[in-house]
């Protein structure tokens, strides 16, 4: 199978690329613009992916890089929830833009199955009938989750213009190996990086947010199911199904520590939706039971390749 992964270099596309890699008939190209950030990639030593450094620019053509590919992983996204909202235009189009150059050229090249990570979290906006399933109604609060929002709906319109094949995999909190700690995203992976320091550990609102966190291989066996498997649905919640509050995740991570961590709490911020966790029975029906590593379980793991891959 030939898979092309756009923003290849970044929390996910490295996860996707260890797991798709392990297939030697998996031949994948790992697109980004960022050059340090291959370094993981690099250190996997698959000889079945390529690297690919490219900056997707509005004038860029895809046409080359999509020859023969059958599998397209959008992962694109230059813009975050906590910061989308300060300039909408300029956090919006870029990623919009991309997204319709890229479908043109899957079109043109005739690639087989479009898949794209949206968000979970950011399209359902402040739904709070949680678990929230795939069928709620969709109103971002973020300019980011208008981004997913508007890029789904380009695929489906691609979709019946084209029939252009496609999976959109609306993602909760996938936490683990190779986020990086920079206290951008990632709750779980900061906060246990920070409780490793002993540094401060910066909390918005009093710790009652709730979140649906998901440990990082567990999504990406979802991803490769949904991808791979035939199913009659196209759009799929990805999440371990239940809420856990930033106090809980703060709890578990000074359990495993057995240390009592330095927490600051700063006033809540406009764009953190208070309750979001994820209705994932129509996965769970279509694939099994999703998510098996208990937030404990994936702390610990989390833990192990912190304390390896920055020598703590
Ligand atoms: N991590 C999460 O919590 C989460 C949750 C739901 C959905 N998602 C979505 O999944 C996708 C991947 O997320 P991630 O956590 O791996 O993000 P990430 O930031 O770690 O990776 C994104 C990658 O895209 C690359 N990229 C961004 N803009 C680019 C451009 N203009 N040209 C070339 N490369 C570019 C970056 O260099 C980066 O390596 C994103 O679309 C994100 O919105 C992430």
């Amino acid at each position: 199978m030939n898979i092309i992964i756009f923003g290849a270099a970044g929390f996910i596309g490295t996860n996707l690329i260890s797991k798709l890699s392990e297939d030697p008939n998996n031949r994948i190209i790992a697109v980004d613009h960022n050059k340090e950030f291959f370094s993981d990639i690099l250190f996997f030593n698959r000889n079945n992916v390529e690297i690919v450094q490219s900056a997707f620019t509005l004038e860029i053509n895809f046409d080359e890089l999509l020859k023969e590919q059958d599998i397209v992983y959008h992962l694109v996204s230059t813009t975050i929830p906590m910061t989308s909202n300060k300039n909408v235009s300029q956090e919006i189009i870029p990623d919009v833009a991309f997204s319709i150059r890229l479908l043109d050229s899957c079109v043109k090249c005739n690639v087989k199955k479009v898949v794209f990570i949206s968000s979970g979290g950011a399209v359902y906006g402040m739904e709070s009938n949680c678990p929230i399933s795939e069928d709620s109604k969709t109103e971002p609060i973020t300019s980011y989750g208008l981004q997913k929002i508007t890029i789904e709906k380009l695929i489906y319109l691609y979709n019946y213009m084209y029939k252009l094949d496609y999976k959109i995999v609306r993602l909760a909190n996938p936490y683990g190996p190779f986020q990086r700690p920079n206290g951008m995203l990632g709750a779980v992976t900061t906060f246990t990086y920070k409780a490793l320091k002993n540094e401060e550990i910066i909390v918005y609102g009093d710790g009652s947010v709730i979140r649906d966190f998901i440990y990082i291989d567990d999504a990406i066996e979802a991803i490769v199911n949904i991808t791979f498997n035939n199913s009659d649905y196209n759009l799929f919640n990805v999440g371990s199904g239940y809420g856990t509050s930033i106090s809980e995740v703060l709890l578990i991570i000074q359990n495993v520590l057995e240390r009592s961590l330095k927490i600051s709490y700063l006033p809540s911020r406009s764009v953190d939706i208070p309750v979001n966790y994820l209705d994932i029975s129509r996965y769970n029906s279509v694939f099994g039971k999703l998510g098996t590593v208990s937030l404990t379980d994936g702390v610990i793991k989390t833990i192990e390749f912190l304390k390896k891959r920055y020598k703590i």
